[in-house]
């Protein structure tokens, strides 16, 4: 399978009417796993770079629920970039995969969706750690 196949594209079902748009998500119906945490990053521009780090346990679901981002997404072998500028599309991201979020529009709201709750220990900050620590997981 490639990156890229791992790292489905969502596109959520609009509910909306006359009345304006409805998008509903649901833990392990419309994205792939039960939701234990939301969090939601604003404020950023296009001049910082955010994520930067894999996770051990965390899944995610990243959506620009306003405005437009950008990530990128590599496991070390394949990359590619998703650009998320619609609050029906999101994009899932498995764990043990790197990420970078960047260029986000001073409108951005960008809404992260996760299977865990915070720990620090489980992210992997350091590209050339995220490197080694899946070497050891794939040897085992
Ligand atoms: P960080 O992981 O650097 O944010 P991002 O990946 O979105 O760029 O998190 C910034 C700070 O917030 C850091 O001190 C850890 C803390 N934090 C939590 O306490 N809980 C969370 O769920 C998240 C995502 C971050």
């Amino acid at each position: 399978m490639t990156l890229q196949e791992k790292c489905t594209i969502l596109d959520f079902k609009d509910l909306g009417d006359e009345r304006g748009k409805l998008v509903v998500i649901e833990g392990g119906m419309t994205i792939p796993f039960e939701i234990a945490r939301v969090f939601y990053i604003y404020g950023s521009d296009d001049t910082v770079v955010r994520g930067q780090h894999a996770n051990k346990k965390s899944e995610f679901v990243l959506i620009n629920v306003a405005g437009s981002s950008k990530v990128r997404i590599t496991d070390g072998k394949e990359e590619f970039i998703v650009e998320l500028n619609r609050p029906m599309m999101g994009v899932y991201i498995p764990k043990m995969i790197w990420k970078d979020m960047y260029d986000f529009s001073s409108d951005s709201v960008l809404l992260v969706l996760s299977n865990t709750h915070y720990d620090g220990e489980e992210y992997l900050r350091n590209f050339d750690d995220y490197m080694e620590y899946k070497k050891k997981l794939e040897s085992e």
